[in-house]
């Protein structure tokens, strides 16, 4: 069985590769590589697999669930410049992709004596755009 807790942080970000000239970077990332940044509103879902607990019924202690995306990802991220103020963006390029990953090594180690193990992270960058991971 799988249950998802949906959290949402706004952040801005640029994504530009400093190994990258500036031509490679436009013609890459086009205006998301322009050095002042810009914003998203990210929606994100964090993905539990587990069997709900025969005395309490639950796959997890949701109240747990929430101070964890809270403390790991949501304070650390909201209304902050990503590339500037977020560890490892500040070498790595923030990406949707890059975002999912680095929430997932977040979160994980929290997840992995269950019950309730992480089982994928989705990170929507717009209503039209996600990424999926499961940690491979
Ligand atoms: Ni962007």
């Amino acid at each position: 069985m799988w249950i998802t807790r949906k959290v949402e942080f706004s952040a801005s970000h640029t994504c530009y590769n400093q190994a990258l000239t500036e031509a490679e970077n436009a013609a890459l990332y086009g205006a998301d590589a322009n050095p002042h940044g810009h914003g998203h509103n990210y929606t994100l879902e964090v993905t539990l697999e587990g069997h709900p607990d025969p005395v309490t019924g639950m796959v997890v202690d949701l109240q747990a669930v929430k101070q964890i995306l809270e403390r790991e990802v949501v304070d650390p991220m909201d209304h902050r410049h990503l590339n500037h103020e977020v560890p490892p963006f500040d070498t790595t390029v923030p990406t949707t992709e890059n975002l999912a990953v680095e929430i997932w090594r977040r979160l994980q180690p929290h997840f992995a004596a269950g019950p309730g193990r992480l089982h994928a992270v989705r990170l929507y960058e717009t209503d039209d755009l996600f990424v999926e991971y499961e940690g491979r």
